[in-house]
């Protein structure tokens, strides 16, 4: 027995996994809400017993923190956060190529993710994009929840919608390169001038608009429409809709951080992210309502349901090139981000 703690002792003091103390750690990027966060890194840690240090951040500055951090990786895993910059990342080796023995449980929409990435970023859920409202807020002012990316241009939303800034929201940017599908580059940006004076703030995390839709103090969100149902599922008055002309959606994704120092429990974690009941996790344990990408995993109960709206052909492959990001983001700086305040 005494021989076991002192042989224990000397594995840890040189960081040599042994069962007893674990199996190493893991350092993970997290990009879905917090509460999904913590119940991945918690249930991972509980079924392999690795060690998860976890930050969550929003997809933009996921993606800038670790291209800033590309000599010197601090982290291991990428999990969830919009595509496109999970897209640009393996476009820019920021991240490894991967092939799980899990890819086959998944959506083929997943795994176009995968293969569109160089078997760098796979798919974990996809979400649509829409506006959330908040039902007594609009209907004390009189005004009729907007239906159409028309609605929100017109005078009656003046300073009552919220949507986040494409430099550090995945969301916002799912926005700009849905605009640009549906109307045109020059059109998109002209519509997005248009809407500037409805909007009372560019947040800096994609869910800020739903959550103070939620609280009363905006009315309207461009948001992920079932982040608009966790909070009705909260019992908050939050209602949302899809765009009547149509609109763009997400593939949430994950990748390996190049040059990761745990690759082996950066892998391990990966093919335990795409298990079914890891995918279970997003609802059960952390009330989210995104379409899981295992087919094993169920909708959630009252989840949007993504075959039944009106979804633009979003080009993944072209919207997640590092230089057509880049550019449409510097764009919005210049046209948009910079115009002063309604
Ligand atoms: C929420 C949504 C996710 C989405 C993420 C993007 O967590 O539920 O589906 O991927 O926001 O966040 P961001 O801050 O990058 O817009």
């Amino acid at each position: 027995m005494k021989k076991n703690w002192a042989l224990a002792a000397i594995l840890s003091l040189v960081g040599v996994a042994s069962p007893a103390f674990g199996q190493g750690q893991l350092n993970l990027y997290c990009s879905v809400q917090v509460e999904w966060c913590q119940a991945i890194a918690t249930n991972f840690e509980r079924d392999t017993k690795v060690k998860v240090a976890m930050t969550q951040k929003g997809s933009g500055e996921t993606f800038a923190q670790i291209r800033a951090e590309a000599q010197n990786p601090k982290a291991d895993v990428w999990f969830g956060g919009t595509g496109d910059p999970h897209m640009a990342a393996a476009e820019e080796n920021l991240t490894v190529a991967y092939e799980s023995a899990n890819l086959k449980d998944l959506h083929p929409w997943a795994r176009k993710q995968w293969e569109q990435s160089n078997k760098r970023a796979v798919g974990v859920y996809a979400g649509a994009l829409g506006f959330g409202f908040n039902r007594e807020l609009l209907a004390k002012k009189n005004q009729a929840a907007p239906a159409c990316w028309a609605d929100l241009v017109k005078p009656g939303f003046k300073g009552e919608i919220q949507m986040a800034n494409p430099n550090s929201s995945g969301t916002a940017y799912v926005m700009i390169a849905t605009l640009v599908q549906l109307m045109g580059e020059d059109k998109s940006f002209e519509y997005m001038k248009a809407l500037h004076p409805n909007i009372n703030a560019y947040t800096r995390s994609g869910t800020a608009p739903i959550k103070a839709v939620a609280r009363g103090e905006t009315g309207v969100s461009i948001s992920f429409v079932h982040d608009a149902v966790v909070e009705a599922n909260a019992g908050f008055p939050a209602d949302y809709a899809t765009p009547c002309e149509g609109t763009g959606f997400e593939i949430g994704s994950m990748s390996i951080i190049a040059g990761s120092r745990n690759l082996p429990n950066a892998r391990k974690f990966y093919d335990w992210a795409l298990t079914a009941p890891a995918q279970r996790l997003g609802y059960d344990a952390g009330k989210q309502l995104q379409t899981p990408a295992n087919m094993s995993a169920p909708l959630p109960p009252k989840a949007p349901d993504l075959t039944k709206m009106k979804l633009i052909d979003y080009d993944f492959a072209k919207y997640g090139k590092a230089a057509e990001r880049k550019r449409l983001i510097e764009r919005w700086d210049r046209d948009i981000g910079s115009l002063p305040r309604g």
